[in-house]
């Protein structure tokens, strides 16, 4: 059973296996997406999901691949029997929204993704989505500020007393990871090469020689 012992969620964005597990201590759960699993080489998507729905007990987002509503739904039926911790992934058109109300009216976890507006959050959040997940790099791809978004967003749910977290995504760096919980979002999915420069500065690296220099060289002080 997952149990969360804290508000935030730190999610791993990505589908390759071996950092899932390096990094397990880390995470709350695992994001995906069609490009991520393209990534893998394992052909069968389904086996891949499983896996990861093994090495972590929270969240698992699986994303459809159809843009169709009835075979989104069929495929959102068909992942959330891959593990109790799996949250269908679709994507904030019209469709996508659509099936998630279905998905979420039957209790199955949802995150709906592709988010770049508040408008859109908010049809996210009307559909009872688990998480929504606006992208905040692809923003800054364009010029805009997506740390805004997010406060935007935040905003509104926390007036509105809305349920749905608010899951930050398209992270690019760690001012992207901190500032996102920062103007409050719920969760962030870090894919694991900004999640790797959590664990190192400089100042640490230098420090900790500084200690055993000074420990090693004590009895001649
Ligand atoms: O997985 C969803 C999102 O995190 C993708 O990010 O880097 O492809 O814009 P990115």
């Amino acid at each position: 059973m997952y149990k969360k012992v804290r508000s935030m969620e730190i999610f791993l964005d990505t589908a390759e296996i071996e950092s899932i597990e390096k990094y397990s201590y880390f995470i709350d759960g695992v994001t995906t997406n069609p490009s991520l699993m393209a990534l893998n080489k394992e052909k069968e998507p389904y086996k891949v999901i499983r896996r990861i729905c093994e090495i972590v007990q929270g969240p698992v987002s699986a994303e459809v691949l159809s843009d169709q509503h009835d075979e989104m739904l069929n495929e959102g039926l068909a992942l959330s029997k891959i593990g109790s911790n799996v949250c269908v992934k679709l994507p904030c058109t019209l469709d996508g929204l659509k099936v998630c109300k279905e998905l979420s009216n039957q209790g199955i976890a949802t995150n709906v993704t592709l988010c770049f507006s508040a408008a859109q959050a908010l049809m996210a959040a009307q559909c009872g989505a688990t998480y929504v997940s606006p992208f905040i790099g692809r923003l800054e791809d364009i010029g805009q500020d997506g740390i805004v978004l997010i406060e935007e967003i935040a905003d509104i749910f926390a007036m509105q007393k809305i349920e749905t977290k608010i899951l930050a995504a398209s992270i690019r760096n760690i001012n992207h990871f901190t500032q996102a919980l920062q103007v409050g979002a719920d969760a962030v999915t870090l894919p694991t090469k900004v999640l790797e420069q959590c664990f190192v500065h400089p100042l640490t690296t230098s420090g900790l020689i500084k200690f055993k220099e000074d420990w090693r060289n004590r009895a001649k002080n």
